[in-house]
């Protein structure tokens, strides 16, 4: 299998600059989620990274070697399009051989690869089934196999359950995971969905305009933001923003917003101007002792919590509190925020300030 490392990758199309300058290393083994919103570029690094389209600039790596001018065929990857793309004529078995057959693998050893790869995948008893009457699972899980019966260094995915509805998805994606662990193949995996980035890969690449905003294990992404993008982004309800004008020091560890100070984590970057106070929905607690102030302007009730909006003097938040406690919509209420969870922005630029609690793990692409 391989490490996958690309550098100040770039395309144009004619005049239009679909991927920027990206950086990034994908190691050995990892389940690797290519994240962000149609459009931004996701499609098109992928591409470049299988050989399906040439880079305008940059390089690309597979296993140490240069390999950006080299056509597909050349660096061993099986793209997965469209996972029920099958051959409807012949039967499952026959589907999953077609690769080593066309590369003219004798047949015995072939009978026995398939077999292996229907062990992993679980379809041993359907192995001579047409594919025509498969359920969606199994068309699914023979599409797998023939991409993954060759042995290739990666895999790449595009959306390969974006056609799925939710709980099939959901279950496909729990596979896929599985099927990965078992396999420990270099996966690359593009998606929209910061559900499926977060619940499946071991490291997120976030991308917007063309551009790499954060990169890193999906924890660091969800508590720590690089970009006001990736804290929009990620998260649902995602990150608040209070913007506000003023400034930090360098070792502040309070803000005022209004005439309320709040306590930060310690900045190691100061600032002044425009700054966003950002904080997630979970740090934020109704208290009546807090001195920042809001409205309450709405409840959404979900169960086991419940989301509450509230206006402020900065713009209006939501808060995630328990289902028990008692709102009342039109009250004021004070707001206590967790102080350790904190991250400022410089609203002009949109990029985190560093502080004590993010200084280690902010990579901006
Ligand atoms: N062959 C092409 N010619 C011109 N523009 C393209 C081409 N392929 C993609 N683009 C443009 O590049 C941008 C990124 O596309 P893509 O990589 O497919 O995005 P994503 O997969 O993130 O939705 C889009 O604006 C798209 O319209
Ligand atoms: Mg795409």
């Amino acid at each position: 299998m391989a490490q996958i490392r690309i550098e100040n990758l770039r395309k144009d199309f004619g005049a239009f600059n679909a991927v920027k300058s990206s950086t990034f290393t994908i190691e050995d083994g990892e389940f690797f989620m290519l994240l962000g919103p149609s459009g931004c570029g996701k499609t098109t690094t992928l591409r470049m990274m299988a050989g399906l389209e040439l880079p305008t600039s940059g390089l690309i790596y597979i296993d140490g070697e240069e390999v950006g001018q080299k056509p597909a065929s050349q660096r061993d990857i099986a793209f997965v399009f469209q996972m029920f793309a099958l051959y409807p004529h012949l039967n499952v078995g026959k589907n999953i051989a077609y690769p080593l057959i066309s590369q003219g693998m004798p047949r015995r050893e072939v009978k026995q690869k398939v077999g292996e790869i229907a062990e992993i995948l679980g379809i041993t008893d359907i192995l001579n089934r047409p594919v025509g009457g498969l359920s969606g699972g199994d068309r699914q899980r023979v599409a797998l196999g023939r991409a993954i019966v060759r042995d290739p260094k990666a895999f790449f995915m595009d959306e390969p359950l974006g056609a799925l509805d939710a709980e099939f998805r959901e279950h496909m994606a729990e596979e896929l995971r599985a099927l990965h662990d078992r396999m420990n193949a270099t996966t690359v995996y593009v998606t929209h969905d910061q559900l499926e980035a977060m619940q499946m890969g071991d490291k997120i690449v976030v991308m917007n305009h063309g551009v790499v905003e954060q990169f890193g294990v999906p924890q660091d992404i969800y508590d720590w933001p690089a970009t006001k993008f990736v804290a929009e982004f990620i998260g649902s309800p995602p990150m608040n923003f209070l913007d506000f004008h003023g400034m930090v020091g360098t070792g502040e560890t309070r803000v005022s917003l209004g005439d309320a100070a709040l306590d930060i984590p310690a900045q190691r970057e100061g600032r002044s101007g425009e700054l966003t106070f950002g904080v997630k929905p979970e740090h934020i607690r109704l208290a009546d002792n807090a001195t920042y102030r809001g409205r309450i302007a709405a409840t959404e009730y979900l169960g086991t919590t419940q989301i509450v909006t509230v206006e402020t003097a900065h713009g209006s938040l939501k808060a995630r509190v328990a289902a028990s406690q008692r709102v009342t919509v039109g009250d004021h209420t004070g707001l206590h925020f967790d102080a350790r969870t904190i991250t400022i922005f410089d609203a002009t630029t949109g990029r985190a300030l560093r502080s004590e609690a993010n200084e280690g793990v902010l990579t901006h692409g």
